[in-house]
């Protein structure tokens, strides 16, 4: 019997445009010329994700039930689109790594939590995701570089994962480390780069509710060029805070320096809230364009998460929260 599964993204925000999102004719004229790289990569990647769901072990958790607690007020991004203008620069420093990204085996696959934990472990992925409460999100993703999407996540509370790795209570940070191998990896040969690519929250945020780890993406298993087996979203924050690929997780009590950080620290900091008016040194971070579509809109403040996140940062004033 066919069962027409209604998939957690087909939902009516599909339809939503709200007011505030709205077409800016002037700004998606100067766009143009961006959304036309993005059109330009031949990549068959649902191809390549229907391959891989096949022979993955936990391709059957998918897709999971949606937590409707996390709504859009836009239109979801094109599966095509999310899967084939990425940022991962172990594949290369432009958007179309995605055939690239193939190369990478994700199975056997494991994760280890170490530093400041009652016991350090290392489990398998396929372990790990059995043990953790599986649903699906709807999230805004906004890039430091002026881009945004809005997907549909599979995967579990970072909180799940926080209580797994049992830390002391003495760290406060948590930091998150993507695979190191040259060898399928062609990016990681470039010295000049701080390999392996790291980035870190304080614990405080990595237990927040919005804090997720996603292990899928479009009701399956999470394409290889958008950080498979398990990446990191908060999408409160820009998107090179998102480590992908993720095989270490170390709990400290030291401040962690990340990859785009110790790369250009005048530019890229630690906390990455999103801000509309705290412009980038090289550009404006008012507007963003929509992936997808040549369409602009407003950016907003903590990417539209404010009322999830602004208590983690009350008496920071003096931090650099927007960089
Ligand atoms: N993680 C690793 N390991 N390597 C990367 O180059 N790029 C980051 C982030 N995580 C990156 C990474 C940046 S800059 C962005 S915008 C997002 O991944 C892009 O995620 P996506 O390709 O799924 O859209």
């Amino acid at each position: 019997m066919l069962v027409k599964r209604r998939r957690g993204w087909e939902m009516p925000e599909r339809s939503a445009t709200p007011e505030s999102v709205y077409l800016d004719r002037r700004a998606l004229l100067k766009a143009a010329g961006f959304g036309m790289a993005a059109a330009a990569v031949p990549f068959a990647a649902e191809e390549a994700a229907a391959q891989g769901a096949a022979a993955d072990p936990t391709a059957g958790l998918y897709p999971a039930r949606q937590n409707m607690r996390y709504r859009l007020d836009r239109a979801v991004t094109p599966e095509k689109d999310a899967t084939s203008y990425n940022n991962f620069y172990e594949f290369g420093s432009h958007k179309g790594i995605a055939g690239a990204a193939q190369a990478l085996k994700i199975r056997p696959w494991t994760i280890a939590f170490e530093g400041m934990v009652e016991k350090p472990v290392t489990i398998d992925f396929d372990d790990l995701v059995k043990k953790m409460p599986l649903e699906e999100r709807l999230y805004r993703f906004r890039c430091v570089e002026a881009w945004s999407m809005a997907v549909p996540w599979t995967g579990f509370p970072m909180k799940a994962m926080v209580e797994f790795a049992r830390p002391l209570a003495s760290a406060k940070y948590v930091v998150f480390q993507t695979f190191m191998d040259p060898k399928v990896a062609p990016g990681q040969r470039q010295s000049w780069y701080p390999w392996p690519y790291t980035d870190g929250l304080t614990v405080a945020e990595a237990t927040n509710e919005l804090a997720f780890m996603a292990t899928g993406l479009y009701g399956k298993p999470l394409p290889k060029q958008n950080g498979a087996p398990i990446r990191f979203v908060t999408p409160w924050k820009y998107g090179f805070k998102q480590v992908k690929s993720i095989v270490r997780v170390e709990f400290t009590d030291k401040r962690p320096v990340g990859y785009w950080e110790k790369l250009q620290s005048s530019e890229y900091g630690f906390w990455a809230n999103v801000n509309p008016k705290v412009s980038h040194p090289r550009w404006s971070q008012a507007t963003e364009r929509v992936l997808g579509s040549d369409e602009r809109v407003p950016t907003l403040l903590y990417n539209g998460y404010e009322e999830f996140v602004a208590d983690l940062y009350k008496g920071m004033e003096n931090e650099r929260l927007f960089a």
